[in-house]
Parts: structure tokens; C-alpha cells; sequence
């Protein structure tokens, strides 16, 4: 068996459109696992996002800021690429509810295919933020309805300035 790296690098991927308290609180459990945490922001063109990567990277690392071992990163192409490239032994990922299951279930066998060093570990969110997904977030903000306690304050404040500004409805 090999032995396990000294130095455990994960990755943390997702959307991140915007960081809401659910993936805050597995920012905080999944750093107490690994050496070095990287979470990794999808720079996905086909999707219509709220907030662009800069600024979604800039309120990941604003929040996480007492994380010393937790940097904040973009990326591109294949997430198994991405882990192999910083070499990540492990890729993290929440599960909320038994509806997130088989997608979950699907990307972890299919990277593992891709890249089969590097496991992935799923963390269930933690109960009172297991509701908690950005979408909902983005359209309650959007309809004027209080997201506090839903996701980081600066992360309210960006929501009703950004729905304050355009008017738009995501
Ligand atoms: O926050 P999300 O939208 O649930 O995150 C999904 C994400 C970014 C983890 C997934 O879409 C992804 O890994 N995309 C990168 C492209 C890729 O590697 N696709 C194959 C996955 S098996």
C-alpha cells in the first residue's frame, strides 16, 4: 500500500455562485482533514452566473480569510486535470440530502476513472445548512427576501447591491 502523502492536498470544487454558510462550514471541517485546501472555482462559460469568478474568488478568500491553510483558485477543463496538476490526493465534495447522491456518485467514479490516485470525500453538510444551495439563495436575494444567516454578510451586502443595481431576477 503506498504510504499517505505527508503533505494531503485537496480540492474543494464548485460553483461558488456566490460562497453561501453551507460551503463555509465545509471550508472549515474539510481544512481540519488535509494539509492544504484549494478551493477551486469553475470558470463555466455555458452557465449565466450572478457573480463573475473574480469576484466569486474574491469573497471565497474574504470569507475563509482565518483558514491559513485554505488558498482560493480558478480553473479550467477537467477538475481530475486541475487535482492531478497541484497534486491533490483527494477531492472534496458536501452532500446535502440523498437527491444530491447520484450526480455526486457519478462525478466521483468518473474522476476516479480519470485520475485514479486521487479520492473523492464526501462531507455531509451539516444539518442547518442542508438546505441552503445558491440557487435558492440568488432567488429569494433576488425577490427581496432576507438571506441573513444563509450566507456570510459581505455576501448578503454583494447580493442586495447587485439585485439593487440591475433589478434583474436570477
Ligand atoms: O457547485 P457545482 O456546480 O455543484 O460544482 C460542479 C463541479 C464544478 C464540481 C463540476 O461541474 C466539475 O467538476 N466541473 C469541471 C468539469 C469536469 O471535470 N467535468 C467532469 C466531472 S466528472
Amino acid at each position: 500500500m503506498p504510504p499517505r502523502p505527508s503533505n494531503l492536498i485537496a480540492i474543494y470544487p464548485g460553483s461558488f455562485d456566490p460562497v453561501t454558510n453551507g460551503h463555509l462550514d465545509l471550508i472549515a471541517r474539510g481544512s481540519k482533514l488535509v494539509d492544504r485546501l484549494i478551493v477551486a472555482v469553475l470558470r463555466n462559460r455555458a452557465k449565466d452566473p450572478l457573480f463573475s469568478v473574480a469576484e466569486r474568488l474574491e469573497l471565497i478568500r474574504e470569507v475563509a480569510r482565518d483558514y491559513s491553510n485554505v488558498e482560493v483558485a480558478a480553473f479550467d477543463g477537467l477538475l481530475a486535470d486541475f487535482a492531478a496538476a497541484h497534486g491533490a490526493t483527494m477531492i472534496l465534495r458536501g452532500i446535502r440530502a440523498i437527491s444530491d447522491y447520484e450526480m455526486e456518485w457519478q462525478m466521483a467514479l468518473m474522476n476516479r476513472r480519470l485520475q485514479p490516485g486521487i479520492e473523492t470525500v464526501f462531507l455531509t453538510a451539516s444539518e442547518e445548512y442542508s438546505f441552503i444551495s445558491a440557487k435558492l439563495v440568488k432567488e429569494v436575494a433576488s425577490l427581496g427576501g432576507s438571506v441573513t444567516g444563509v450566507v456570510p454578510a459581505i455576501v448578503e451586502e454583494r447580493l442586495k447591491q447587485r439585485f439593487a443595481l440591475t433589478g434583474a431576477r436570477k
